[in-house]
Parts: structure tokens; C-alpha cells; sequence
């Protein structure tokens, strides 16, 4: 939601900038700008897309070695020029970027303009930058000060960055709720909503705390305070991330690298947790909470979109081999419906980018009851493992398309991992089924590898259905998840309506929708309820539906009735979304780039989601 990003140093800002901008343009993408300090502040931007920006650029004043820049997801007010940032104060003296969201915005606003203040966008955010200037004048206080006292008034969410016409020489910045890391170079620092626009110039980086204010001046050390005015020593950590990691890597698109990639991220995310020669499972990041969790009475699983979907997979692993209870609960419907939670509750929260507002918020509203929190997680030194007691990182590198895929397939292999970990913690499996289980997981990197392979055949079927206007996806047991997780991809990337269902279910209703136009896709695994999948392609060829079907390689029964099969290699179970969901991203990667919809940055979305 927003990227942010800022520059002061000897280098020309410019190119910085624009370039961080692109890497954090998945962030949001409806309108970009930049404000950079020469002789004068230059402020410029437009509506539309980073490149836009880049376009509109040709011609102008942007020399200088400070700057700030912004990438927009709309929250209050339209996507359109005067909404984009970054935004002016009244005298035009002090220019700011924000992502987040001031919640009393519209009681500050109210106050400002009756002291005369107007506004020329209908953002949160140019009201916080007024209240800066008019503290400021008010009180005869530096920028740093008025700064201070105006997050005391605020409240909300914000990662801010300011700077001044008056002090050429110094940004100051802030975070609540929304990330913030800070790039240390030599004589330079970069600012950013994450480290992607920093890695290519410095390893060294400073994660911005909650309630922390950061003045960043040339040539000076870094200093924290808290808007308490309370001084912090910052905490310098090492960078991991490698700067092939954001870059395409000679795939048209990121989804598509993504896409392609899970054999490597699911066999990261194992790498030094399963031992199958030794029948070991290791999860380190939750070594001191074992006990706890092959305690608890019960698992809560908060999450949203596919990472819920990866928590309901997770609710099978840990039923079947832990033995343990768990509930799987969308995390905005959870932090609002004032629901049971026992000090005994063991809540795991789900995120790719530890960033999302609603998981935030269930987690510290079950923790403020007593209950442990766990967090898997794959953006590192994100807020949500930073808030939880302990975790365990997915490893599944960057996920820039803003579709998730690989994500969802390294947070089941951790969920797998954790499962298996308290089964043998409690000895819920039989030690040979155990080590079976083990061997499985480890030989599915091959596995996820082989289906890949299908890649034209999915294309060719894409090119059959891409017109179609309605979709419908069926799975049973393990496989159900991974159906509703289907409908997600086609709708979010192509904007064909989807639904998914558990296939028993579609007796009960979504059956009155089925016509020759309808292309059902049927999750149809050999194990678990196959036969009973297999009488569902029945019922859905009787009433003239066209079958799209994810069978075991070797099968015949479907293939003889479905008018489409994709195979896959056989696996457990248990693990069979870790490969089933393979055909299903490709499928809609298929049919969005078909319908000329933009793969990687759809339409109103937007990768992390810091807003409720
Ligand atoms: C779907 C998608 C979203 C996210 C959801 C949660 O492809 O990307 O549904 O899964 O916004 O995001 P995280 O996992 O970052 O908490």
C-alpha cells in the first residue's frame, strides 16, 4: 500500500529515486511522484504509473542530491494528480510522503481549515504535513520538534518522510504501523518502504521501529529519537537480499519467474529443518515454543486471501497428524467479532509480506488476551514476526508479482514442517508413517519441478477458455483450499468471475449455474475422496459443463470423461496442494496475459495490504 522512498547524499537523486520507485511500484501503481531540492524544491507528479512519471519527467529540473518519492494505492481520494504525492505544506516549504492512514484526518482537517488552511487534494495526508508547518510557525519550534508534537496528535498508520527548503541537508522521517528500513552508505542514506531500492548501493540498513522519529542529515551520524523525545541507538543489521532476486531473470514476468521458482522456494524453506536421513524435523524459530504448542488445546490460524487459504491446508496438516484442534479465521472478521481466546491458544498468523493490517491487528488483539503468538512469514524483519513471540521465515525469496504463488506454496511447506514437528513432539504418528511423511515432503521440489512441465499444454486450454466469462473450481479434502485458491488467481490477474467449492457441495447449489458455457475446473487427485470427486465430473458433464481436470499421472477413470487433464506426479495427500496448485497459477497466467490484463500489477490491487 504506497512505496516510499528518499535520498540524501553526493549522488544525483534522481536516477535513485526513479529506480526505487520501479522496484516498489507492486506496493501500489495508480499515481507516482517526486520532490527534489536544488537551488529550489521541485515537486512533480501524475496520475498513472511509475512510467508515466518517468515520461512526464523529459525536460525538467531534476538535478539535485535530495529527494523523496512516492507510489500511490488510492485510500482517501480518487487516483488523480492532486491526490498523488509527494504533498506541499501552505508556504510550500516543507514537502512529505506518507503511506498509511491518519484516521482523525477529517477532525485535523476540519480545525485547519477554520484557521484558513485550504487543501488541494483530498488526502489524509496534506493534512498532516499542514499541521507539521503550522506547529512549527506556531510554536517556533525546528522541524524535528513539530514533527514530534504533531504524531502526538495522529492517529493511525503512517511511515512518513519530510523535507525542508529551509535545511537542504536533512530529512526526517517517521513510522507507525507502516515499514520503514533506512540504507547506511558512506556519507549517504537511502529511505524505503523496503530494502529493494537500497540493495544495489549498501547492505547496511536500520529498520525504523514503531513510535521512532529518524533525522537523517549529510555527512551526520544517524540519530533516533521517539516522539516521546526519548534518544534510541540505532540497531545496524546486514542485508540478505541479492539484487538478482528483484529482477526478472529473463521471464516476461515476475508471476511467471514466480511461478517457476517454487521448486527452489519450497526446498529453501526446508533447507535445515528437514532431516529425513534422520527422521528429524527442526524448526528453529519455534524451538522455544514446542512444548507450548504440543500443549495447546487449540491452534488459531489468522490470515487473509491465499495465506488464509494456505492456513486452511494448514488446519488439515495439523488435525490430521498433531492431533490438535484448529480454527482457521479470516483475521478482519476475527479482531472484530469478540471471539473466544484461551491463555492456553496457540494463534499462528500467515503473511507473505508481514505487512498486512487486519493480521496485525488480530494478532495484538489475541496476544493483549493471553494467547502465544507464532508467525510465518516471508518478508524479513517485517512488523508481523517482529510483533509475534516467535516464527519461522518461508525463504521463499521476494514475491514481487502481486499475485501470490510462490508464497502460498512455502507457507504450506512450513506449515507442514510445523505440523510434523509437533507430531513428533507428541508422538501422534506411527515412526514409519512419520518417516514416510518425511521422505514425501522432501522429494516435492522434484515433484512441483515435473508439473511445470505442463506449461504449453495449460496454454493451449487457456486459449480455449479465455473468453469465458465465469469459472467455477471444485476440490475435496486438502484439494479444497487449493480450489478456492484457483478462483483467486483467475479473478484477481484476468477479472473472470470464480468461484471455488468443495466439490460435494456444489449438489447444493453452484450446480444450477453449470451450461455449456461453463468451464469447470476439478481438483481431482487419486487419494482422499476420489471417487466420490470423479461421480461429481459426472454430474457436471451431465448437465453439458466442460471439465478441466488435475488428475494423477497414469489415471484413466477422468480422463475418460473430462474434456481436459492436466496430470500431475502422485504424491501424499497431504502435501497434494504443494503440486496441484501448480497448473492452477499457470492457468491464469495463461488466461490474463490472453486478455491483455497487466499479470503482475492487476488492477486495484496491491501487494501489501496496510490499510483495514
Ligand atoms: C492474493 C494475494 C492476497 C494476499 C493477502 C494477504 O494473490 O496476494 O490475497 O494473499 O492480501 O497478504 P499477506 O500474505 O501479505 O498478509
Amino acid at each position: 500500500m504506497c512505496g516510499i522512498v528518499a535520498y540524501i547524499g553526493d549522488k544525483p537523486a534522481y536516477p535513485i529515486l526513479m529506480k526505487g520507485l520501479q522496484r516498489l511500484e507492486y506496493r501500489g501503481y495508480d499515481s507516482a511522484g517526486i520532490a527534489i531540492m536544488n537551488d529550489k524544491l521541485h515537486l512533480y507528479k501524475k496520475k498513472g504509473k511509475v512510467a508515466d512519471l518517468e515520461a512526464f519527467m523529459e525536460g525538467k529540473d531534476y538535478q539535485g542530491n535530495i529527494g523523496i518519492g512516492h507510489t500511490r494505492w488510492a485510500t482517501h481520494g480518487e487516483p488523480s494528480d492532486a491526490n498523488a504525492h509527494p504533498h506541499f505544506s501552505k508556504t510550500k516549504s516543507l514537502v512529505i510522503i506518507h503511506n498509511g492512514i491518519i484516521e482523525n484526518y477529517s477532525a485535523l482537517r476540519e480545525e485547519l481549515k477554520k484557521r484558513g488552511y485550504k487543501f488541494k487534494s483530498e488526502t489524509d495526508t496534506e493534512v498532516l504535513i499542514h499541521l507539521i508547518e503550522d506547529i512549527q510557525v506556531k510554536e517556533k519550534v525546528d522541524l524535528f520538534e513539530a514533527v514530534r508534537i504533531a504524531l502526538n496528535e495522529v492517529i493511525g498508520a503512517y511511515a512518513i518522510v519530510i523535507l525542508s527548503k529551509d535545511n537542504p541537508d536533512q530529512l526526517i522521517a517517521a513510522k507507525k504501523g507502516s515499514p520503514l528500513v533506512i540504507g547506511v552508505g558512506n556519507d549517504e542514506y537511502f529511505l524505503a518502504s523496503d530494502a529493494s531500492p537500497i540493495v544495489e548501493y549498501t547492505r547496511n540498513v536500520v529498520y525504523l521501529e514503531d513510535g521512532e522519529i529518524a533525522i537523517v542529515s549529510r555527512k551526520e551520524d544517524l540519530k533516533i529519537k521517539t516522539i516521546k523525545n526519548k534518544d534510541k541507538t540505532p540497531y545496524m543489521q546486514e542485508l540478505e537480499l541479492k539484487l538478482e532476486m528483484l529482477e526478472k531473470g529473463g521471464y516476461d514476468h515476475f508471476m511467471l519467474k514466480e511461478i517457476h521458482e517454487q521448486p527452489r522456494s519450497i526446498r529453501d524453506s526446508m533447507r535445515g529443518r528437514l532431516n529425513a536421513k534422520k527422521g528429524l524435523v527442526t524448526l528453529g524459530g519455534i524451538k522455544d515454543y514446542e512444548t507450548k504448542l504440543a500443549k495447546a488445546q487449540r491452534i488459531i490460524i489468522i490470515a487473509c486471501g491465499t495465506s488464509w487459504h494456505a492456513g486452511l491446508v494448514g488446519e488439515y496438516l495439523f488435525e490430521e497428524m498433531a492431533r490438535v484442534p484448529v480454527e482457521v479465521e479470516y483475521a478482519s472478521e476475527f479482531r472484530y467479532r469478540n471471539p473466544v481466546i484461551l491463555e492456553s491458544d496457540v494463534v499462528i498468523a500467515i503473511s507473505q509480506s508481514g505487512e498486512t493490517a487486519d493480521t496485525l491487528a488480530a494478532m495484538q488483539f489475541a496476544e493483549s488476551k493471553g494467547a502465544t503468538i507464532l508467525a510465518i512469514c516471508n518478508v524479513v524483519g517485517s512488523t508481523i514476526p517482529r510483533t509475534s513471540h516467535a516464527g519461522s521465515y518461508t525463504h521463499a525469496g521476494p514475491e514481487i508479482g502481486v499475485a501470490s504463488t510462490k508464497s502460498f506454496t512455502a507457507q504450506i511447506t512450513i506449515l507442514a514442517l510445523m505440523a510434523l514437528q509437533v507430531a513428533q513432539e507428541k508422538g501422534t504418528l506411527p515412526r514409519s508413517k512419520f518417516q514416510q511423511l518425511l521422505n514425501e515432503l522432501e522429494s516435492i521440489p522434484e515433484k512441483v519441478e515435473t508439473t511445470l512441465k505442463s506449461n504449453d499444454q495449460i496454454k493451449y486450454i487457456a486459449e480455449e477458455y479465455k473468453n469465458a466469462t465465469n469459472f467455477l473450481y471444485l476440490g475435496r479434502g486438502y484439494n479444497f483450499p487449493v480450489a478456492l485458491e484457483g478462483a483467486l488467481k483467475l479473478k484477481e490477474i484476468s477479472y473472470i468471475h470464480a468461484e471455488g467449492y468443495p466439490a460435494a457441495e456444489m449438489k447444493h447449489g453452484p450446480i444450477a449455474l453449470i451450461d455449456e458455457e461453463m468451464p469447470v475446473v476439478v481438483i481431482a487427485t487419486k487419494k482422499g475422496s476420489y471417487e466420490k470427486v470423479v461421480s461429481t465430473i459426472q454430474e457436471v458433464k451431465a448437465r453439458k459443463g466442460k471439465v478441466i481436470a488435475i488428475v494423477t499421472k497414469g489415471d484413466k477413470e477422468v480422463k475418460a470423461i473430462a474434456d481436459h487433464c492436466i496430470e500431475i506426479p502422485e504424491t501424499f495427500e497431504a502435501f497434494a496442494p504443494l503440486v496441484s496448485v501448480i497448473p492452477l497459477q499457470l492457468l491464469s497466467y495463461h488466461i490474463a496475459l490472453m486478455r491483455g490484463c497487466n499479470v503482475d500489477q492487476p488492477r486495484n490491487l496491491a501487494k501489501s495490504v496496510t490499510v483495514e
